[in-house]
C-alpha cells in the first residue's frame, strides 16, 4: 500500500476502549492505508537536560514518528486534556529544539469516551498541541465517540452499523487528506 499510518493509542490500559476504536479503524480503512503502533509506553518522563543526549529509546520513538507517511492520534480524555503519558510522548518527539519529528506530517484525531462529549475537549487540547508543532491536521470530519458497552468487539468489530459507516467514511477522508497534504509537501 502507497501510505503507512503511524498510529498513536493514548490510552495504555490494557482494557482500552481507544485500542479498540483503532483496531476498528484498520478494519474499515481503504486498502491504500498500511498500519503499524508506534509505542511509547517505555519513554521516561521528559526533562531538558536530555536534549543533549537523548537516550536510545526516544531516538527510536523519534525515527518511527519520522518514518510515517500519517499519523493517526486515537485517545481518551483525561481530566479535559489528553493523558499525561501521551503528552510526554509527544514532547520527546518535539525535541531537542529545532528538530522537530512532527512537523509537516498529515495528522487525524479520534477518540472514545464513556462520558457523553465523547473526548471533544481533550481532542481540542490535543489540536493545539499538533498546530504548535507544525503539524497538518485534517480538522473535519471531527469524530467523538461516546463508547457504550459492545459498541466494539475486542478484535474490532464495530456492533453498529451507523457508526462503522462513519468510521470508514472517517478513515477515507483521512487517506483523501494524506494524499493531498504529500502531494504538496513531500516527506524526506
Ligand atoms: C477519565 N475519563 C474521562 N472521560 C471523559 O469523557 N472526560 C474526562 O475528562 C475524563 N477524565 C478521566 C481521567 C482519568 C484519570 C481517567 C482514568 C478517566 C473516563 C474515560 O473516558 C474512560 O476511563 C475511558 O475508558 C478511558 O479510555 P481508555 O483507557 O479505555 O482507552
Amino acid at each position: 500500500p502507497p501510505y503507512r499510518v503511524g498510529v498513536i493509542v493514548g490510552s495504555l490500559s490494557r482494557e482500552s476502549i481507544n485500542r479498540r476504536l483503532a483496531e476498528a479503524l484498520k478494519r474499515v480503512a481503504p486498502p491504500e492505508f498500511e498500519f503499524f503502533e508506534i509505542s511509547y509506553a517505555d519513554l521516561p518522563i521528559y526533562n531538558r537536560d536530555a536534549d543533549a543526549d537523548y537516550p536510545q529509546v526516544a531516538l527510536d520513538f523519534k525515527d518511527a514518528v519520522r518514518s510515517a507517511d500519517a499519523l493517526l492520534f486515537v485517545t481518551p480524555e483525561y481530566n479535559r486534556s489528553i493523558p499525561g503519558a501521551l503528552k510526554n510522548a509527544i514532547d520527546w518527539g518535539s525535541r531537542p529544539y529545532g528538530d522537530n519529528a512532527w512537523s509537516d506530517k498529515p495528522t487525524a484525531v479520534i477518540g472514545a469516551s464513556s462520558g457523553q462529549i465523547g473526548t471533544a475537549v481533550g481532542q481540542q487540547s490535543l489540536r493545539g498541541t499538533l498546530s504548535y508543532l507544525n503539524t497538518r491536521q485534517m480538522t473535519a470530519p471531527e469524530a467523538y465517540i461516546h463508547f457504550t458497552p459492545g459498541l466494539i468487539e475486542a478484535d474490532g468489530t464495530v456492533t453498529v452499523s451507523s457508526t462503522e459507516d462513519f468510521l470508514r467514511t472517517f478513515m477515507r477522508q483521512f487517506l483523501d487528506y494524506t494524499a493531498r497534504v504529500l502531494t504538496v509537501i513531500p516527506q524526506d
